[in-house]
């Protein structure tokens, strides 16, 4: 089966001083999501920039706007990111406590609602809010930084999500965020996923931000 993969390449590998060229030129080279890493230094040993940052953004861009907190208690900022623009949501489960009531914050706020998974968490706290969740990210890097390598355990617990996704029934993203390039991500499509976040690998290619996608594209056409 061939299923729909979307591209958002993360903002946290473009020049923090141009933002609003880089979301333009990503919408324009055909990427469908742009991916905003929201870092608080308390949950990940960096701090990034917040909401007001994605309103600024919006007007230049159509992209959905995947919004991935690292944060604590990320339940504070639901109306916030709303007001801010963001389409996707998604919060980390080791942040929240009452983590079936924060999704259904997002929802309520009119967003889709992402569930984020560490590397080390085990995909079990999916199950009891399967019904609350749109998107499910596996991080298959430590967040806190861009350019890291792809942890190749995660490829299990993809192919591992893919499943119990399919068994839910629902339309439930698959994203995965960290170390994807043009080698890891037919890995990744063939176990599962269905929306690859890329940084360092679209910013920081040699020939420049399209081909960066376009290297990506070429590495998940099945033959
Ligand atoms: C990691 C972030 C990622 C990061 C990925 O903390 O959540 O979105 O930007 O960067 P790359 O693609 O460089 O691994
Ligand atoms: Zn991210």
């Amino acid at each position: 089966m061939t299923r729909q993969v979307y591209l958002s390449p993360s903002l946290l590998s473009a020049d923090f001083g141009a933002f609003a060229e880089a979301a333009r030129e990503c919408e324009r080279a055909g990427a469908e999501f742009l991916h905003f890493d929201i870092m608080d230094g308390a949950f990940v040993p960096n701090i990034t920039f917040g909401p007001g940052v994605v309103q600024a953004l919006r007007p230049h861009s159509r992209a959905v706007f995947d919004v991935h907190l690292m944060i604590e208690r990320p339940e504070r900022w639901i109306e916030a990111f709303a007001e801010a623009g963001a389409n996707i949501l998604t919060i980390q489960a080791e942040a929240c406590i009452h983590l079936q009531r924060a999704l259904a914050l997002i929802r309520a706020n009119g967003m889709r609602a992402g569930l984020a998974l560490n590397p080390a968490t085990p995909l079990d706290v999916l199950e009891y809010v399967l019904d609350d969740v749109d998107l499910l990210l596996v991080m298959t890097v430590n967040p806190g930084f861009g350019g890291q390598s792809y942890i190749p355990a995660m490829t299990r617990k993809i192919a591992r999500a893919r499943e119990m996704l399919d068994a839910s029934g629902r339309e439930i993203l698959l994203e995965v965020d960290g170390g994807i390039n043009g080698g890891t991500a037919k890995t990744v499509v063939d176990a599962g996923a269905t929306v690859l976040v890329a940084g360092s690998s679209v910013f920081g290619h040699p020939q420049g931000l399209e081909a960066g996608l376009q290297a990506l594209r070429t590495a998940i056409i099945r033959e």
